[in-house]
């Protein structure tokens, strides 16, 4: 039996209802967050519920619990459903009233989780994948985790007809990030990713990758790239809590080349796994 959280309760998922009136459903008004779980404990928990709150607070959306009682929360459901390596996703909508676009600060935020057994990582993380590059369509705020995820879920299906796994986004020239992932690029052993603004999320995957590619003594530059500066490098990789570092090894669309499995990913992949809970 699969078991999910709605408010406070652990209940089995064939049991969960939606109200009709939440404004998740009508307007996409939510935040939410994914966490990868290993040896039955979330990563990096801490950092995604202070994104959460970051969230909450530029969307003006309460928070309904304290991160210790989310933690609590998130670690009996990972344990109830038996997960050892999975992710968990949880959510907070701002709750329910009639449909109208200006929302009252009356109503009760509805939190939700429920939790996934992990995807084979195996064969993308050593032989890379496809991505597909393609104009970022989507709106001003991508700094916040929102759940209205329309512009990333047409680029994913726009770069899956054209079989690649991800979407990579430029907005004017200017690389921005993945569908559902950041980008960075390797060249002359120096790593160059989008500065978090408003225009990507600050993964934290990739923050926890910047941090240790810089206690190993690799340069980082947080700086805008264009799309020329993509296509001379010598690696490039995508990460994300679900797909960790994930190389990629040729890009289509509006640019075509192609990389190597580089030596300073691999070096990268191996410290970021050092970072991992393990089974005890
Ligand atoms: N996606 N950029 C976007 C647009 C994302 O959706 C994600 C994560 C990231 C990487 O963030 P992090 O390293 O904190 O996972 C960057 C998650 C996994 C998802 O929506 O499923």
């Amino acid at each position: 039996m699969e078991y999910i959280i709605q408010n406070e309760k652990i209940i089995p998922k064939t049991e969960a209802s939606i109200h009709f009136d939440d404004r998740g459903y009508y307007f996409g008004d939510g935040i939410y967050e994914v966490v990868k779980v290993y040896a039955g404990q979330p990563f990096a928990m801490d950092l995604h519920l202070n994104r959460l709150i970051e969230s909450s607070k530029k969307l003006d959306i309460t928070l309904p619990y304290s991160k210790e009682k989310i933690t609590q929360f998130i670690t009996t459901l990972i344990e109830k459903n038996s997960i050892q390596d999975g992710l968990v996703y949880f959510q907070v909508t701002r709750g329910v009233e009639p449909r109208n676009h200006l929302y009252s600060r009356e109503s009760t935020p509805i939190f939700t989780a429920f939790t996934q057994p992990a995807q084979t990582l195996e064969d993308s993380q050593k032989n890379g994948i496809d991505v597909w590059l393609t104009d970022d369509i989507r709106w001003l705020r991508c700094d916040i985790k929102t759940i209205n995820l329309l512009g990333n879920v047409m680029v994913k299906r726009e770069a899956a007809d054209n079989k690649c796994q991800e979407a990579i986004l430029h907005r004017n020239g200017t690389i921005t990030e993945g569908s559902s992932s950041n980008l960075f690029l390797i060249k002359d052993k120096v790593l160059y990713t989008h500065p978090a603004t408003n225009l990507i999320l600050n993964g934290i995957t990739r923050q926890l990758i910047i941090d240790v590619a810089q206690k190993h003594d690799y340069s980082v530059v947080e700086e805008p790239f264009p799309v020329d500066v993509l296509e001379h490098a010598d690696e490039a990789f995508i990460s994300s809590s679900s797909v960790e570092i994930t190389p990629i090894k040729a890009v289509y669309g509006q640019l075509s080349t192609t990389f190597p499995v580089g030596p300073v990913t691999k070096d990268l992949q191996k410290k970021f796994k050092e970072l991992l809970p393990k089974v005890k």
